[in-house]
């Protein structure tokens, strides 16, 4: 609401007002860009509870579960962990479902051969994670689902290397769209005369922003287009081949510090071995 908008409101409530009104939302939204100690206590708590959830996940995925019993687990554990519950709605989706950015029927059936990405959050005190992981339903990668993998987990790694306080939005987004793109022309998916053309030939294959802040709100939105020390984010290199069958997308949350970034959801599982090992142990 404006102040126009607040001001005729309170004239059709016959309130009457001694001084000018003052939307908070432009002093909120500054506010909410960097974060408290306290809020980063309780972000943490969000992306450690979400990370209860991948544990229990790990353990039951198998060709002929449905997406929704996985849901299922994810609400229970979210809620014995004293999460407000998810922070958004659960992508949890099995083969070319992937590719789907706000998929959210869960209603399929995983099957042997497909991958499964699960992008979840729990809300803590209001306080909300964005997490992604990506599992091969029958416990190992094949070998293309693997080498497509490896390069989104690369261009993650190389990301949160890279990032520094001072950093632009825009730098972020061409050091992940470099990598992306290179990964792409290995993969056969782009030519190098294509790239060169069109620095954005690889839009088709991540159709979606590197990042975004978050906290009370999943998005939480910021005008300001460099990373400061306290802002709390989240980001998601991502590679989609639909004709493949592929979507891999991995996300992690951060900390921007004085001297980098630090990855708020440790210990979740993101090696192609670890995720081998811990899914033919269940
Ligand atoms: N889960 C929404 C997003 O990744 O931005
Ligand atoms: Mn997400
Ligand atoms: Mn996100």
């Amino acid at each position: 609401m404006d102040e126009k908008q607040e001001h005729n409101l309170a004239a059709s409530l016959n309130l009457k007002i001694s001084k000018p009104i003052t939307a908070l939302k432009q002093y909120s939204k500054v506010l909410r860009t960097t974060k408290q100690p306290v809020e980063l206590a309780l972000l943490k708590r969000a992306s450690q509870i979400t990370a209860k959830g991948f544990e229990r996940l790990i353990k039951q995925i198998r060709a002929g579960v449905f997406e929704y019993e996985l849901e299922g687990t994810l609400s229970k554990c979210f809620i014995e962990h004293q999460a407000d519950g998810f922070a958004y709605p659960p992508i949890i989706a099995s083969g070319v479902s992937g590719i789907l950015l706000h998929y959210q029927e869960n209603n399929q059936m995983l099957r042997s051969g497909d991958l499964v990405l699960v992008d979840i959050g729990a809300s803590y005190s209001n306080y909300k994670a964005d997490i992604t992981r990506v599992f091969p339903v029958s416990g190992r990668f094949t070998s293309r689902q693997a080498q497509v993998y490896q390069i989104v987990l690369d261009t993650l790694r190389f990301l949160i290397k890279s990032i520094e306080p001072g950093m632009s939005w825009d730098k972020l987004e061409t050091l992940c769209a470099e990598q992306i793109s290179r990964g792409l022309v290995n993969l056969g998916l782009l030519s190098d005369s294509e790239l060169k053309r069109s620095p954005k030939a690889y839009k088709p294959f991540m159709p979606h922003r590197v990042g975004h802040l978050i906290g009370l709100d999943v998005h939480e939105s910021t005008e300001e287009t460099s990373l400061r020390p306290g802002m709390a984010l989240a980001i998601e290199p991502a590679i989609y081949i639909p004709k493949e069958g592929i979507a891999i997308r991995l996300e992690e949350n951060m900390l921007i510090t004085e001297q980098g970034c630090k990855v708020m959801s440790e210990g979740i599982p993101l090696e192609i071995q670890e995720i081998e090992a811990l899914m033919s142990n269940k």
